[in-house]
């Protein structure tokens, strides 16, 4: 919508996975770096954790290009709510497995088939799970089986999970001492620091095609960096909120009284946060526009 007022070939700030626009922080690279060796080393699991928002989705998309850029054969699972039975049917739709009725025992068979082949070709099989803390016990015993499929070479199926916080405490549960074992790389993305935060920004408005941005001036980075925490996914929805209020009001650049405004309509919280004073008087005139919200997942 502000993208041709500000000279943008596209939108810097989409909340989509994207990794065209991957902003490469040591902690990014080093988390992708450690998925694809991961994979590569058929050593069996590799864990990816942070908080909502941190970029392990986006993380993910970057491995399966890798994947696909190298044909190594994979299958994704997104919706992690689901019972044993359904997640048989998922690897068995996803790898495209011939069985009769997607039971347990068939696509067992059928996968242990498959995995076998592609290691006689000189190739290894990932599964990526996303929102792994979702996983059910039953489902998590399930997929430790599946770790365990292998060959004289080396384990068949390289098995990646990556979800929030929640999901490291699942794997400290006694039950799952065995799978826990089993994890050869373990990564966690944290919020970004101060510089990080601008560099993302600014690599993000260059990726839109604004090189040397000047629509966010440095004293406005830093209080970005303030109220989103560092959280990626934060930053992306103050920043096109932000856009979108300097486009509104025909500006190029946009302050701190327009910021102002945008977290008071994200009802956003952070740490610091003085009481905002009822003022009579607006700091200026309202865009009568539709702001766009966090998002969800
Ligand atoms: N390193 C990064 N480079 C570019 N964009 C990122 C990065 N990390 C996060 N993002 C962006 O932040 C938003 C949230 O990222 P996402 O991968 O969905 O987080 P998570 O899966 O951890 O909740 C997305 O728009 C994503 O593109
Ligand atoms: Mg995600």
């Amino acid at each position: 919508m502000y993208e041709a007022f500000f000279g943008l070939s596209r939108n810097p700030f989409k909340l989509s996975p994207d990794p065209a626009f991957l902003y490469r922080s040591p902690q990014h690279e080093e988390a992708l770096a450690n998925l694809i060796y991961g994979v590569q080393s058929r050593k069996g699991f590799v864990v990816l954790t942070g908080e909502v928002g941190t970029g392990k989705t986006t993380l993910l998309e970057c491995l399966r290009d890798f994947l696909v850029y190298h044909h190594i054969e994979f299958a994704t699972i997104f919706n992690s709510r689901v019972t044993p039975a359904e997640f048989f049917e998922m690897i068995a739709y996803d790898f495209d497995l011939r069985v009769e009725k997607p039971a347990k025992t068939e696509v067992l068979f059928a996968l242990n088939q498959m995995l076998i082949q592609v290691a006689d070709e000189g190739r290894t099989t990932a599964l990526i799970i996303d929102e792994a803390q979702n996983l059910d016990w039953d489902v998590l015993e399930e997929i430790r089986l599946l770790g365990n499929l292998e060959s004289r070479e080396g384990k068949l199926l390289q098995i990646v999970m990556a979800g929030q916080p929640e999901l490291d405490r699942k794997l400290d549960a006694p039950n799952l001492r065995q799978l826990k074992q089993r994890i050869v790389l373990r990564s966690t993305l944290l919020p970004f620091k101060e510089h990080e935060t601008v560099e993302y920004i600014n690599s993000r408005m260059e990726k839109a095609g604004m090189p040397d941005q000047q629509v966010f001036p440095p004293e406005l980075l830093a209080e970005i960096h303030t109220r989103s925490q560092g959280i990626p996914r934060v930053i992306n929805a103050i920043c096109d909120n932000l856009l979108l209020t300097a486009f509104a009001l025909e500006s190029r650049v946009a302050s701190v009284e327009m910021l102002d405004e945008v977290c008071g309509d994200m009802r956003l919280e952070w740490p610091g946060r003085r009481r905002r004073q009822e003022t009579v008087d607006e700091p200026f005139p309202r865009p009568q526009l539709f702001r766009r919200d966090l998002g969800g997942g």
